[in-house]
């Protein structure tokens, strides 16, 4: 496993939110589904074109198919559209196929719909850039899934697999916390989700007493 900054993505076809984040400098990367292109509104080509404009790293769009060749045909079509797309592959024996077959062509993969160790050591072997485990689904079915995301970690640490550990279907901070305790390389957050990471209560009273005392103080009070 490399050793590496971790790195936030955001979890969203929405350019709005997108240009939000990245304004901050909080985006170092995008992940899309045909469920988030779906909610955009928007045509997938057009929208994807945006968000790689946007945004410099990766963004990863969605492989359709059963078959490896299928999928690999859209990953070389998504890979025309921009440089920094990063081919998302579903975690079948086809979707394997499909990132030997795509990482040949030196387009970068995005193994998805992950949800257990051996399923991302599959990923890894077959040369995955990323591998992207669904964290929030499996809590959702009484599984715990920050623990997968650090045996993951684990196994990779032991063997110095390149492939990045992305932790998806993100649902509320904590998941961010453990996934930087646990040493994943990326997080991709959804914008609500990115939208609390700033915030704490006390944070909101501190500021609201710094005002109320600060316009007192000009008042000689
Ligand atoms: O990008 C895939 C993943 O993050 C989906 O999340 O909330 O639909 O499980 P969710």
């Amino acid at each position: 496993m490399q050793v590496i900054l971790m790195k936030f993505f955001l979890d969203t076809a929405d350019v709005a939110q997108i240009k939000l984040y990245a304004s901050m400098g909080f985006v170092d990367g995008v992940t899309t589904n045909p469920t988030l292109i779906r909610k955009s509104g928007r045509k997938q080509r057009e929208v994807v074109e945006e968000i790689c404009k946007i945004v410099k790293g990766p963004v990863s769009v969605e492989g359709i198919g059963n078959s490896a060749e299928e999928i690999v045909k859209d990953g070389i079509e998504y890979a025309s559209w921009a440089k920094n797309v990063v081919v998302k592959v579903p975690m079948t024996l086809e979707g394997m196929r499909a990132v030997k077959m795509l990482s040949a062509k030196g387009i970068k993969t995005n193994v998805t719909l992950v949800f257990s160790p051996v399923q991302a050591l599959l990923a890894a072997k077959a040369g995955a850039t990323y591998v992207s485990p669904f964290v929030g689904r499996l809590d959702d079915v009484s599984e715990d899934g920050m623990a997968l995301i650090g045996q993951i970690v684990h196994i990779y640490k032991n063997y110095n697999f390149a492939t990045e550990v992305l932790v998806a279907s993100v649902r509320h901070p904590m998941h961010v916390v453990i996934a930087a305790l646990t040493g994943a390389h990326v997080c991709t957050v959804p914008p609500e989700v990115f939208g609390k990471l700033a915030s704490h209560p006390l944070t909101d009273i501190g500021i609201e007493k710094f005002a109320e005392d600060w316009a007192a103080s000009l008042k000689g009070k």
